[in-house]
């Protein structure tokens, strides 16, 4: 079999379990298997597919008719031009999360500090965490998590990236181990999806991603109302806050900053025009 016609094959079968981004998932597998990009797979319609890619591209493809999502079956993701190993461990990083990288690195009073002090709370795959480790080798990134399935692929990924031997990682609820006044500016990308909603997200989602990586109870704000009032607490003052959030949770999180004695409080919007970031200064 050539990987033309396999493609076309992965396709129909795709379609017919009911994946809705067939097409490119059926490029996707082609192009990992080649190190190519999905949309180069076309230059190589002719070359032999040999039986061990076939029998690889046969379990693949059992795994998505399965339900899985495409980044567990791949077992990577990309994450701000570098590639995250990613597994049922961790939430796959989304795209809209590089804003908050963004976000982070703006506070440039922060990085001016000789050390500053930047723990990514629910670091997951650690994708925010080595981004920012590797983009100012001279802060203290803390890597925490609750999960300790999540924190030791963080350590992976980490290691991958060689920045482990720079980084701290704990398991921990939150802000937990640190002391009061001792940070100088806190990620996260906390679980924000109302509970109710949770259950009517993709059924690639539910039932595979960690539902404590997403589920921020009743109105989803739960984690980040504790986040928020403890933050407040163990920022530095001029120390500064950056978190993800929900499309429709700007107002009230912004509402929560300031009421938890927050100043510049800035809502930023998604590529899709979506409520995302929130900052904050104390
Ligand atoms: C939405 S995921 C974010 C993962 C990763 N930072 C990203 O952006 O792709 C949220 C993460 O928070 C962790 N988490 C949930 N509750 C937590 C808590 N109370 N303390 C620390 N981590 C928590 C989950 O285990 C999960 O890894």
């Amino acid at each position: 079999m050539d990987a033309g016609g396999e493609l076309k094959r992965l396709i129909v079968t795709l379609k017919a379990a009911g994946r809705e981004e067939a097409t490119a998932e059926a490029e996707s597998l082609l192009a990992h298997l080649f190190g190519c990009r999905r949309l180069e797979v076309y230059l190589h319609g002719e070359r032999k597919l040999t039986p061990a890619q076939l029998a690889q591209l046969k379990t693949q493809t059992q795994r998505l008719e399965a339900g899985e999502p495409l980044h567990y079956v791949l077992g990577e993701v990309e994450f701000c031009g570098r590639v995250f190993v990613c597994d049922a461990r961790a939430l796959i990083p989304r795209p809209e999360t590089e804003l908050l990288v963004e976000a982070a690195l703006d506070f440039s009073k922060v990085w001016k500090k000789q050390h500053p002090k930047v723990p990514d709370l629910g670091t997951g795959t650690g994708c925010l965490a080595i981004t920012l480790a590797l983009a100012r080798p001279h802060a203290r990134i803390f890597a925490v998590d609750i999960s300790p399935d999540a924190l030791a692929l963080a350590r992976q990924n980490a290691a991958r990236h060689g920045v482990a031997h720079k980084m701290a990682f704990m398991q921990a609820d939150l802000l937990a181990p640190f002391a009061d006044g001792e940070l100088d500016l806190i990620v996260s990308n906390p679980p924000y999806v109302p509970t109710a909603e949770w259950a009517t997200l993709d059924r690639t989602i539910r039932d595979c991603e960690p539902r404590g990586a997403l589920d921020g109870g009743t109105d989803g704000l739960d984690v980040i109302r504790r986040l928020v009032a403890q933050a407040a607490a163990k920022l530095a003052p001029g120390g500064a806050l950056a978190l993800e959030i929900g499309e429709d949770q700007g107002r009230r999180v912004a509402a929560l900053l300031k009421a938890a004695g927050f100043v510049n409080v800035v809502v930023k919007k998604d590529f899709a025009g979506w409520d995302r970031i929130v900052t904050g200064v104390r």
